[in-house]
């Protein structure tokens, strides 16, 4: 993905948690004449968070596109074998993280033409798809990763009502789900200031 949006002429930054990777990283994309760079980045460390969005303002200050892409699936297991530690530290990459790095971006997607929020969930968390007791998904309840995808989708609507945005809402088909070989369902919004 990274190296896609490079060669469509976007300067890459790769939000990493391991610096020596992410550096590498980096490098790989400079090689190919590509322009990136890789910062640190946990988002589930708040501290980081901050850092990342300093570094976007301290370089230009505009976010053109935010890829909530960072996930983990910590526990394929249905609702009665939850357990609460992994449910709770599930949330805290895949909701709360999202949350977080979300609001700190806001002031810098907003300062872009057409800032756009990528947010990559899963036709594991549509709940429509869920409720379908006969539906490809019977074997895939997992409570903990599944409620935290869902979650993710709610999260991104009620951000763009309550910061006065306008939000260009549709879906993209995206690639094909590995577990149906059917097309695989993901979220865009646009913001504008307003
Ligand atoms: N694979 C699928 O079938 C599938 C289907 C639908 C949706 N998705 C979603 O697609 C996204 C990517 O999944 P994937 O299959 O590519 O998984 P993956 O290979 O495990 O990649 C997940 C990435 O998220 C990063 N990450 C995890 N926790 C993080 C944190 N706290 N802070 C920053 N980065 C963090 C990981 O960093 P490290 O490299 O440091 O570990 C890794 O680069 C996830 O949101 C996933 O839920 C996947």
């Amino acid at each position: 993905m990274a190296r896609q949006l490079a060669k469509m002429n976007f300067y890459v930054v790769l939000g990493c948690r391991d610096e020596e990777r992410g550096q590498a990283a980096g490098e790989r994309l400079r090689r190919e004449q590509l322009d990136g760079a890789a910062i640190p980045l946990d988002i589930t460390d708040e501290r980081t968070i901050a850092s990342a969005s300093d570094w976007v303002r301290e370089n230009g200050g505009a976010l053109d596109v935010l890829i909530n892409n960072a996930g983990v699936n910590l526990q394929r297991a249905p609702a009665s074998q939850t357990d609460m530690s992994l449910l709770r530290a599930t949330y805290e990459t895949n909701f709360f993280g999202v949350v977080a790095l979300t609001k700190a971006m806001l002031p810098a997607l907003l300062k872009a033409p057409a800032g756009r929020i990528v947010n990559v969930s899963s036709t594991l968390g549509s709940l429509t798809l869920q409720s379908d007791a006969r539906g490809e998904f019977g074997g895939m309840k997992w409570l903990t990763y599944c409620s935290s995808k869902a979650a993710v989708v709610g999260q991104f609507e009620l951000t763009h009502y309550q910061s006065g945005t306008q939000c260009g809402y549709r879906l993209l088909r995206l690639g094909t789900h590995p577990h149906s070989g059917k097309d695989q369902f993901r979220t865009q919004g646009t913001v504008q200031q307003t």
